[in-house]
């Protein structure tokens, strides 16, 4: 949550830092603000998106070789202008930015009261400015030092970049918690809380990690720790390219993304399958296979839809390998004192890699001995370098709030390591190993097919659009797709949506039913066809309106159904892959209709890094 961008070189900085804000404005819409130098700083911010930061500003020239600037999700203090970000401390000599939470600020801040100090915002980060400069002053000390020093003395995540007025040619950049990426040009830094600002200039970049602080001038980078012990900074390679990160002429990136899915399910398993002979190979893996072979028992942990992804995975897994899963909450997990094993194996499942809760179960479970993977899709991020191995999902960057390419990658993964399971635990047949196999290869060709039916879902879209419930209906592999279903309307159009196994309606969900609820019900030809036939009957019974997600082909539900949204016929295991297109597709056009921002849902961020 929340998006930081800062650079210093040769370049004028308003441009980069301004775009680099469009880019980050994902992870949190609340307000944007700017500090660009000059010798002296300017500093503007507003309630808002980036664009009206950029209105506020007008035709004003801004020049000037260094600048910071921060888009919020706020956290402490409602959204307007005084709460946004940079903020300078009391008596100017720091200006800062933040994405975190400092925890302790409330005890932090009645001491600087103290002290003298008054607070013009009601947030946390202004207690860190201020903290930095009392310690600055106080002590006498460098600007570095005193960053160093206050950081000690805070509690809770952040990723910070500090202006101090008397060096004016420094940034100071600091990470624990949240992410930080350093951008490595010639003569020229970049800092953001990804890598999508810096691509279209450098591909060189540092990764922070957890209580390093960088202090950037424009031909030198001192990299430390909190506790003054110097780093030799690890430079890596970004594999990014601009397009991915562009709309490329579609209206919003939820659109792109969903029609991305055959591409991006065809990466995550690309180089991981071969067909002649048939084999899987999870490079990620190999270290550590025989562990997860030998598991007592497999947790799948993570966080909204990449919880999701893990419910699919504990169906597959056990289904296919006969190993034991449970799913947890990340945020239940490691809350709850869960009894974890060492032979145990916890995988933790994270689009961004990044999510607080998700991490923080990771760090509990490598505690507790159990060996901890992860199947992340952003590279570099913090689960996949504090997970001791795992497999990245090869989506590209997903921007859209709502998740779509990402669960589908996630999905594919877990099909992969649950028919690799199966296979080396002897329960799944050479011809059945093959066959599931083949029938991943040629799900790209099915969802294309499938993205072909967007105008029936926009018809649907326009029947339902002033609904204000909506029930998902699956059972097996499709009772996680029904959640997912609910979560991407819920998120996006601000419908009320309920997903459920479709066997469980008759224990009180039914009672809901009459003839203004839509029930969403994923009913394609596999084991438990027959059943979801009879709930589609217990719905009509109840004068509940049915849009059903079929079989091409399937005429017996096209005449119980109202509406139908058909799909090409595939092995269940590999067909939540499909049944999740068109409930994302009935979601977005919902959205659309309804006249709501697809792309960034109100109150919600792309990367959850607070608690
Ligand atoms: C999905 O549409 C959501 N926006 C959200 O539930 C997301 O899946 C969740 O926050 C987990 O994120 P992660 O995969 O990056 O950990």
């Amino acid at each position: 949550m929340c998006g930081i961008v800062g650079y210093i070189g040769y370049r004028q900085a308003y441009p980069i830092v301004i775009n680099g804000l469009k880019r980050l404005e994902y992870r949190g819409y609340d307000s944007a603000g700017i500090c660009i130098m000059n010798g002296e700083p300017f500093l503007a911010k507003q309630k808002g998106k980036v664009s009206d930061l950029e209105k506020f500003i007008g035709s004003r020239k801004l020049e000037g070789t260094i600048g910071i600037g921060h888009t919020r999700w706020a956290t402490h203090g409602e959204p307007n202008d005084i709460n946004a970000h940079p903020h300078e401390s009391m008596n100017g000599k720091f200006i800062l930015i933040h994405n975190g939470i400092i925890e302790n600020y409330s005890l932090l801040r009645t001491k600087l009261e103290k002290r003298g100090y008054s607070f013009k915002s009601e947030t946390d980060t202004e207690v860190l400015v201020n903290l930095i400069e009392y310690i600055y002053l106080k002590g006498n000390v460098a600007a570095e030092i005193a960053v160093r020093l206050a950081l000690t003395k805070v509690v809770g995540a952040y990723g910070i970049v500090v202006i101090n007025r008397d060096e004016p040619e420094t940034l100071i950049a600091a990470r624990k918690g949240s992410p930080l990426v350093i951008g490595v040009g010639v003569g020229e830094y970049f800092i953001a809380s990804d890598a999508t600002p810096i691509v279209e200039f450098t591909k060189s970049v540092i990764f922070l990690n957890d209580n390093d602080v960088a202090v950037l001038q424009r031909n030198q980078m001192v990299l430390k720790t909190i506790y003054n012990k110097s780093l030799e900074p690890k430079i890596q390679q970004l594999d990014l390219d601009i397009e991915s990160i562009e709309k490329g002429g579609y209206d919003h990136f939820m659109l792109k993304e969903i029609y991305e899915q055959p591409r991006s399910i065809l990466d995550t398993f690309r180089g991981r399958i071969s067909t002649n002979p048939f084999d899987i190979h999870l490079g990620g893996l190999y270290s550590v296979l025989s562990n997860l072979t030998d598991a007592k028992r497999i947790i799948l942990i993570g966080c909204g839809t990449s919880w999701h992804a893990a419910l699919v995975g504990e169906y597959l897994i056990e289904d296919l390998a006969r190993i034991p899963v449970e799913v947890e909450y990340a945020s239940e997990f490691r809350y709850r004192n869960p009894i974890i094993n060492k032979d145990d194996v916890v995988i933790a499942i994270s689009q961004s890699g990044e999510t607080a809760d998700t991490l923080a179960a990771v760090r509990l479970a490598k505690e507790a001995g159990a060996l901890v993977l992860g199947i992340c899709n952003v590279v570099g991020s913090s689960i996949p370098r504090e997970t001791h191995a795992g497999v990245y999902t090869h989506a590209g960057p997903e921007i859209g709030v709502a998740s779509t390419k990402a669960f589908t990658a996630q999905v594919t993964v877990l099909i992969l390591m649950a028919i690799l399971l199966g296979r080396k635990h002897g329960n799944l047949s050479e011809e059945k190993y093959e066959q599931l196999i083949k029938e991943l290869t040629l799900i790209p060709e099915k969802i294309e097919k499938i993205l072909l039916s967007e105008p029936t879902v926009k018809e649907i879209s326009e029947r339902f659009k002033d609904s204000r419930n909506f029930l998902y209906l699956g059972r097996g592999y499709f009772f996680p797709v029904a959640l997912e279903g609910a979560l991407k309307l819920k998120e996006i159009s601000y419908i009320h949506a309920e997903g459920y196994p479709a066997a469980e309606m008759k224990h009180g969900p039914i009672a809901l039913i009459d003839d203004t609820m839509p029930v969403v019900v994923i009913a394609t030809k596999d084991s438990s066809y027959e059943k979801v036939v009879s709930n589609i009957q217990e719905v009509k019974a109840r004068k509940g309106v049915v849009i059903a997600i079929v079989t091409e082909g399937d005429t017996t539900i096209k005449e119980m159904a109202d509406y139908t949204i058909e799909i090409p016929e595939a092995n269940e295991v590999v067909a939540a892959l499909l049944t999740v297109i068109p409930l994302q597709l009935l979601a977005y056009h919902i959205a659309l209709l309804r006249g709501c921002n697809v792309d960034q849902p109100r109150n919600l961020a792309k990367s959850v890094t607070v608690e």
